[in-house]
């Protein structure tokens, strides 16, 4: 006999920003990822940006008048030393960024950094310090919580919907193709630290205080990849919890036969089961005992999402709590990243949780 509590027939899944409370925004690092999703999301969910930044000053042509925007700064310093701005939007790559988390939080700003947070745990874990010891807050932007389906999953699981998860499954059956010749290729093991990293945090979401034991992982290049891409497309990502849970992320290197791509995932638990996908195919149902409810949903992943990373960390700082995507929460999605791509180096050896905190000795990334 189930003790559930009843079927929910709704879910509220959309990005909440807090009336009354609009504060300066500055955002640093104007690139692909900016224009094309938070300053549209930031425009239709009514959330002023007072200036931006960019150290190659071309990048930020045209989003004055596109998007409203109040200025362009002159400067990093102009931006950081302009009182009318509480919070700095961070989105360049990550070694590039923990130098501007740090000058943006000793100038005494709020901070939404863009994923993934960090190249190591110690230094993510120094940023979370600092921003502790100035009593400021710090977001990362892990927009992906915020995607419809995944939110609806958040908010049923944290209702206690389907009991107590039992396995969390996502299929990434899309093909990579677009990542050939872009910066995204430099990046070591590109498709679990950049991009499987958003699946990773979900699942951390759900997985809820639940202590992650160990991961094993393993990328590859698949066989229909074409020699001219240069970082692997296939992966799968297992991750094993203290109390038996189980998780599992898998890349199909789909290609050429995914129109439209998917990324399907399933929440078992031991009261009732989840069905959904994400980017571009969204759909999410609950299903338990005999009945399934399918949720009505609007708006996506990109650029909605963004409103729901930066609505929560404005809440929070009207509030004055810790929001919930902050760099304290975010961390066990990146020491579980960072696990993962250890056993891609050792041929898929499991990783023992946690990882020794050590500083990443020759982490090699992009500086853009
Ligand atoms: N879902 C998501 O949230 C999502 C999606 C795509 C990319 N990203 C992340 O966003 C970040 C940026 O990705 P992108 O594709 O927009 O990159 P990009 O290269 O297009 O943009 C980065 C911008 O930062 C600028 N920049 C670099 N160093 C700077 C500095 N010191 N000061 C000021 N500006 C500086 C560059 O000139 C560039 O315009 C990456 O970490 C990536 O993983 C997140």
């Amino acid at each position: 006999m189930s003790t559930n509590p009843a079927l929910p027939l709704a879910v509220d899944f959309r990005p909440y920003v807090p009336e009354g409370y609009r504060p300066g925004i500055g955002i640093i690092g104007i690139g692909n990822i900016v224009k094309s999703s938070h300053l549209p999301a930031y425009e239709k969910f009514g959330i002023p940006v007072a200036a931006v930044y960019d150290a190659n000053q071309a990048a930020t042509e045209g989003v004055v008048e596109k998007f409203g925007v109040g200025r362009v700064a002159s400067s990093l310093e102009d931006l950081l030393e302009d009182p009318a701005i509480e919070v700095v939007d961070i989105a360049t790559f990550p070694s590039a960024r923990i130098p501007l988390v740090r000058q943006a939080l000793a100038a005494g700003k709020h901070v939404l950094s863009q994923k993934p947070f960090a190249l190591d745990v110690p230094t993510a874990q120094s940023l979370i310090d600092e921003a502790d010891r100035r009593a400021l807050k710090l977001a990362v932007n892990q927009n992906g919580r915020w995607s419809p389906p995944w939110r609806t999953a958040t908010r049923l699981i944290e209702g206690g919907a389907i009991g107590e998860i039992v396995s969390v499954t996502h299929v990434l059956d899309s093909s990579f193709r677009w990542t050939i010749g872009t910066h995204f290729e430099k990046i070591p093991h590109w498709a679990i630290y950049d991009y499987a990293v958003h699946w990773i945090d979900i699942t951390r979401c759900w997985m809820g205080e639940r202590t992650p034991a160990s991961v094993r992982a393993h990328d590859y290049r698949t066989p229909n990849q074409p020699p001219e891409s240069l970082t692997p497309w296939g992966l799968v990502i297992e991750i094993t919890y203290e109390d038996g849970a189980n998780a599992v992320i898998r890349g199909t290197g789909g290609e050429p036969l995914t129109q439209p791509e998917g990324h399907p995932f399933f929440v078992t638990g031991t009261e009732g089961r989840i069905r959904g996908s994400v980017l571009n195919t969204d759909f999410v149902e609950l299903q338990r005992e005999s009945a399934t409810v399918s949720y009505a949903l609007e708006g996506r992943w990109f650029p909605e999402g963004f409103a729901g990373t930066m609505g929560e960390l404005l809440s929070a700082i009207q509030e004055d709590r810790e929001p919930s995507n902050s760099a304290r929460h975010n961390l066990r999605s990146l020491e579980v990243t960072l696990a993962a791509c250890e056993p891609a180096d050792q041929d898929g050896a499991p990783v023992m949780l946690p990882l020794a905190r050590q500083p990443a000795a020759s982490a090699t990334q992009p500086s853009r």
